[in-house]
């Protein structure tokens, strides 16, 4: 049966039959893979176009700000400024990723930036060039950025670790917790006006929570012990595996872009 027979006879059985409204139009830079974007109304009886209608893709406008405390150890670098901080990095030997790495990758973008974008950790295309995502994931992270109107030149980014995981192995807690204070005096020299997370693994990390990235997206948080907003998303590797969420990563970037309208 045709989905036009279909829909006389559930029509004529009185069963009420759903049919798309206009289609959503996301920018390239979310559209899946296997999924062109469309700019038609869709056909009722694709099971995929349901799912979308269920998973509306309207803004969420910004909740409320839920604070955070953190307890963990934290390597003082409140005086630093850029120039030492840096050299510090680039020697540094606090734990046994200084062994496997090629390049630490400090960070890069805008010293008066209003967003800063953190990642997890270098991958091998960041250990070797030095740079925070410039492989794949970090051009899918370019045009996220470039669909709400921000150049990589207009904002800050880094990761939570300073060097590669062997093997893009997750970081330990202890990596984590010996490379924060690396972190946390680039986000206070920045001052950034909003924190962009990309995964789960930094989401958690840096809000101190072991809430899944469901639970984590669609509020804006406050970064532990401050009042910077901060909003989460998914991380551009994950998109890059599972594109049907980049609708998803696409609210996020909206929620947060209408946070920065109010500024
Ligand atoms: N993934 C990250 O989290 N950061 C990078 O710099 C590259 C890939």
């Amino acid at each position: 049966m045709n989905a036009a027979e279909q829909s006389r006879y559930l029509t004529a059985m009185g069963i009420p039959v759903w049919r798309p409204k206009a289609e959503m139009v996301l920018p390239a830079a979310f559209a899946t893979d296997n999924e062109p974007i469309r700019t038609h109304t869709p056909q009722p009886e694709s099971l995929h176009i349901a799912a979308m209608a269920e998973e509306r893709v309207t803004p969420i406008p910004p909740k409320t700000i839920v604070p955070a405390v953190t307890s963990a150890p934290i390597l003082s670098c409140a005086h630093m400024d850029w120039a030492e901080l840096k050299q510090v990095v680039s020697t540094c030997t606090r734990c046994s990723l200084a062994k496997t790495r090629t390049k630490t990758v400090f960070g890069t973008g805008n010293l008066q930036a209003n967003w800063m974008i953190v990642g997890e950790a270098p991958g091998a295309d960041e250990d070797r060039q030095g740079e925070p995502f410039v492989g794949r994931a970090g051009r899918l992270l370019t045009s996220m950025l470039a669909a709400i109107g921000l150049g990589r030149e207009q904002v800050y980014i880094l990761n939570m670790l300073k060097c590669r995981p062997p093997n893009n192995r997750d970081p330990s807690v202890e990596e984590v917790t010996l490379c924060r204070g690396y972190l946390e005096r680039q986000i206070e020299l920045i001052k950034p006006k909003l924190i962009l997370v990309v995964g789960r693994i930094a989401a958690q990390h840096l809000l101190n929570t072991e809430a899944p990235l469901a639970r984590l997206r669609g509020q804006v948080h406050a970064l532990p012990n401050t009042k910077t907003p901060v909003v989460v998303t998914y991380h551009p590797a994950y998109l890059l595996r599972k594109p049907i969420d980049k609708r998803k990563a696409w609210q996020d970037l909206q929620m947060a872009q209408q946070l920065a309208s109010t500024w």
